[in-house]
């Protein structure tokens, strides 16, 4: 299954992360084809693309790319009934954590809009009702990824040769809703801010901050995909997804978007984690991960360098060939995953999705979001349970699987990354 972030972009010095500078890029590249060109099994026709815009003004505002271009989105009116609602999905893609990784990232769409093209939309994002049965008429908004930060630096920085880089994420989401008010959002009757994985992590960090941008009456919600990114120690007793977090947030300045609360007894570093993010939400969340996520399992739990020899690549790469050791790994995996949702299922109005499926980013394709082979809870698409949630159609919208492999609907064609 595709997915949208397969390299972490992670310093060549720490064991356990090395990644050499062209193989993120080469993921990059791979990473534009797959979400927005790899055709899905399971479908005939071609989705619609939707075109390019470039933020106006934003060279003013300082609100740019890693490279200093202006930031863009894609914007598909909404029609009918969906009219005055909006859904703004925040593109994901890892993060960069040194001078050297974010400047990788200026020759490609994830540090400058030089490279970005129209996009198809399908999933979540699709215009056709048997697809996306809830939002499918919607004002629909996908905002490029080009800061490297999930939208929430703010600093300015040199690459080792000297050439100047931009960490704007914090300036660049500011921009792009201002921008969309003008554009009709300012009318909005009903909102959901989501986005996946590093995008999904900038949805929970702007998440109350998108709500008081509209008056009490307006239903404003947010729905994170894939962006529950854990503190755990890796294979080799390190904690190497907090020191990426940690250097990300003290080169980007990542300060200003954190929950105030977290920040008066934790250090930024651990307030830049969902776990702690969620404990300060106040708006209507959605949680949707999958308990063995693919991404984390194989950078965050198992990255390279953090086993000796071959013994995880293969069980990482595909869940199927794990050993029942391994197995046991992952399962301790889920149980810390699913032990820090409780402050999600304690909250009233909240939803969860955790399922037991390998994969990583399940809104933006159609096979994962709503198919006849999409995995299902409590027979529900992940789509039916979102809409469940968002519409208060239903009051048991918290559903968490049980352990891998039980799920009879994780298929196989999601089980690897
Ligand atoms: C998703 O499904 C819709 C409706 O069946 C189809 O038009 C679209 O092409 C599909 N998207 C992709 C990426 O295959
Ligand atoms: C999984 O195991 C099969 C059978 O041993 C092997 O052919 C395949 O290459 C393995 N997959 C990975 C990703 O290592």
């Amino acid at each position: 299954m595709a997915t949208e972030l397969l390299s972490p972009l992670l310093p060549q010095r720490r064991r356990g992360l090395a990644v050499a500078a062209a193989v993120p890029l080469l993921a990059l590249l791979l990473v534009v084809v797959i979400f927005f060109h790899a055709p899905l099994p399971t479908t005939v026709s071609s989705p619609e693309r939707v075109d390019l815009t470039l933020v106006a003004g934003a060279r003013e505002k300082g609100a740019v790319c890693l490279d200093g271009s202006p930031p863009g989105y894609h914007l598909r009116r909404g029609f009918s009934s969906g009219s005055h609602n909006w859904l703004i999905y925040l593109e994901g893609g890892a993060w960069c954590n040194t001078a050297k990784s974010c400047f990788a990232r200026t020759v490609s769409s994830f540090g400058s809009s030089k490279f970005m093209r129209a996009v198809k939309f399908s999933g979540i994002l699709g215009n056709d009702h048997l697809e996306n049965p809830d939002f499918y008429d919607w004002n629909i908004v996908v905002v490029r990824y080009c800061d490297g930060a999930s939208f929430a630096g703010d600093a300015e920085g040199e690459d080792p040769d000297g050439t100047k880089l931009f960490f704007r994420g914090l300036r660049i989401w500011e921009a792009v809703v201002d921008e969309l008010m003008g554009k009709g959002m300012d009318t909005a009757k009903q909102t959901l801010l989501t986005g996946c994985s590093a995008g999904s992590l900038a949805a929970l960090l702007h998440c109350d901050n998108f709500r008081r941008r509209f008056p009490q009456e307006v239903s404003v919600k947010c729905l994170s995909d894939a962006g529950f990114f854990i503190d755990v120690k890796d294979l080799s007793g390190e904690r190497s997804i907090w020191s990426l977090f940690n250097e990300v947030v003290h080169l980007h300045n990542v300060r200003e978007v954190l929950p105030k609360d977290c920040l008066q007894n934790k250090d930024p570093t651990e307030c830049f984690f969902a776990s702690e993010l969620i404990k300060s939400i106040s708006t209507p969340t959605f949680i949707l991960n999958s308990a063995y996520d693919s991404w984390q399992i194989q950078n965050v739990l198992a990255p390279d360098g953090s086993y000796p020899g071959q013994a995880w690549s293969s069980c990482k790469t595909d869940i199927r060939n794990c050993s029942s050791t391994q197995i046991d790994v992952l399962h301790g995996f889920r149980k810390k995953l699913v032990s820090k949702l409780k402050v999600a299922e304690d909250k009233r109005n909240w939803g969860l999705f955790i399922d037991s499926c390998f994969t990583h980013c399940q809104t933006p394709f159609n096979i994962s979001w709503h198919s006849p082979i999409s995995p299902r809870l409590d027979d529900r698409t992940i789509a039916e349970a979102v809409g469940d949630w968002y519409f208060g159609r239903r009051q048991d919208v918290k559903l968490i699987d049980c352990e891998y492999p039980c799920n009879p609907t994780c298929s196989s064609r999601l089980s690897t990354a």
